[in-house]
């Protein structure tokens, strides 16, 4: 049977170039397996909530709660499916699932790329994986927003009329942009099916094809090494081979994510339909995007109001809060293998406190994304009593800027720290292993 395979697919030549792929032994390479898993997971998921989901915001007459014959309760079509999909046996599970592995998918891609952007595993001959990566997680992340506005519930409403506010804020062209990306002006027939199509055909497919070529650069290029990998066999690669031994650890690691997704789902509600109810022009109070949109929406807090008017276009604070500003971040991800100018191709992951100005800079970095995401809380934080209104905006600012530069020198001076120690650790050493051998030599006489 073997033979009769290899005769017409040469299945044998596909073995040698893939499956004896070596992989190195190290807990921090399943991060960007786990981000594989949970897009197999979302696919599997989806494409059964597909099976049930009516991508229409046409209204229809709620089943669940039909009113009467002279005032009939009407509701989107998509927001009567998802209640219809709730009501099902696994349905709610089946949601959950797929909300779930949302989240970790993004989140286990983020940390993915903090292992890569501290151990340096973008540097040459890496660059073109590290910016098709970023463009994976972005993707993701869009994949992701766009899931939220299919129930179409009051949630879902508010959230896409602030998104086509932002659309049409773009200079020149805004109002044609956000027509042209939400199938006409807001709130039209259109949007659902539209977003529908983005969901769960363009972005999709856009993330499968970025996916892909990242797997086949990594599998050209081969992983980093770890550091044990230096001791025991000097630039050879150490690790096991995909057939047969990462394949199962491979396996069980996919099994145990979707078995941990499915407990926490089984407990853990997702984003409640019911309690948002069906669009209405009552606008929702506080409303707020995930965790990781959380930095863009907390720019958009505490950006003064402005208006510049340039050759005929408007530059306002609703375009610089959303998007120029949350450009810079990118942009500066983007440049992350730029940095680097090292001509020899880089073989082992490198120990962050051996580079403490990378490392300092990426402590920076989270501290920035992180304080930016706090001022999404800014109402919460007023109301609270911990922020005044009047002064909210310039406390805020002052802590996007300043927390980052306290992380740099403090993550500088306990990195330099740590290195003295270690010298005065190293010099100690030397100095009883010196001793130890003038008292051996001294006995020997
Ligand atoms: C969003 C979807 C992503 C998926 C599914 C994914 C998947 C993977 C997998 C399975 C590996 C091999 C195992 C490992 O090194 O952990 C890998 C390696 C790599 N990834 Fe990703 N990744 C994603 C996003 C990213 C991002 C956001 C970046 C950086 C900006 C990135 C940069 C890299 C690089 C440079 C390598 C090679 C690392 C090495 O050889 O040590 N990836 N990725």
């Amino acid at each position: 049977m073997n033979q009769w395979l290899d005769e017409r697919l040469h299945l044998s030549r596909l073995n040698d170039k893939f499956l004896r792929k070596a992989f190195p032994v190290h807990h921090s390479f399943f991060l960007g397996e786990i981000t594989l898993f949970s897009l197999v997971i979302l696919i599997l998921t989806g494409i059964l909530l597909a099976l049930s989901f009516e991508p229409s915001n046409t209204l229809v007459v709620n089943s669940f709660d039909p009113g009467t014959a002279d005032k009939p309760n009407m509701i989107p079509a998509a927001y009567h499916s998802v209640l219809k999909i709730n009501a099902m046996p696994f349905g709610d599970l089946l949601r959950r699932i797929h909300h779930w592995c949302a989240n970790i998918m993004v989140a286990a891609s983020v940390i993915h790329m903090m292992r890569i952007y501290f151990t340096g595993a973008f540097k040459k001959p890496r660059e073109i994986n590290w910016w098709i990566g970023l463009l994976a997680m972005i993707f993701a992340a869009l994949t992701a927003i766009t899931g939220y506005i299919l129930p179409y519930d009051n949630y879902a409403y508010n959230t896409v009329k602030v998104v086509y506010g932002i659309t049409a804020s773009v200079p020149w062209v805004g109002p044609w942009l956000a027509q042209a990306v939400f199938a006409g002006n807001f709130p039209g027939d259109g949007i659902i099916p539209r977003i529908y199509g983005y969901h769960i055909m363009l972005l999709p497919m856009i993330l499968l094809a970025t996916v892909g070529a990242h797997m086949l650069i990594m599998i050209k290029q081969k992983h980093t090494q770890p550091q044990y990998a230096k001791r025991l066999a000097y630039k050879k690669i150490v690790g096991v081979p995909l057939m047969t031994q990462q394949t199962p650890i491979m396996i069980l690691l996919l099994l145990l994510l979707a078995g941990l997704v499915m407990l926490f789902s089984a407990f853990v509600p997702v984003h409640p339909v019911e309690y948002f109810g069906p669009p209405s022009t009552t606008p929702i109070n506080n409303i707020k995007p995930d965790w990781y949109l959380l930095w863009v929406f907390g720019a958009l807090a505490i950006i003064p109001s402005f208006e510049f008017h340039v050759l005929g276009g408007i530059i306002g604070s609703e375009f610089t809060g959303a998007m120029l500003f949350p450009a810079i971040p990118l942009g500066l991800l983007f440049l992350v293998p730029l940095l680097d100018r090292s001509k020899e191709n880089m073989y082992y992951a490198e120990n962050p406190t051996n580079h403490p100005v990378r490392l300092a800079a990426g402590v920076a970095f989270l501290a920035f994304m992180l304080i930016l995401s706090l001022a999404g809380y800014k109402p919460d934080l007023i109301s609270a009593g911990v922020l005044k209104s009047e002064s909210a905006n310039a406390v805020l600012w002052i802590l996007v800027f300043v927390v980052p530069a306290v992380a740099y020198f403090a993550t500088m001076a306990i990195v330099r720290g740590i290195g003295r120690l270690h010298a005065a650790n190293e010099r100690e050493r030397a100095a009883h292993a010196l001793h130890d051998d003038a008292h051996g030599a001294h006995s020997h006489d």
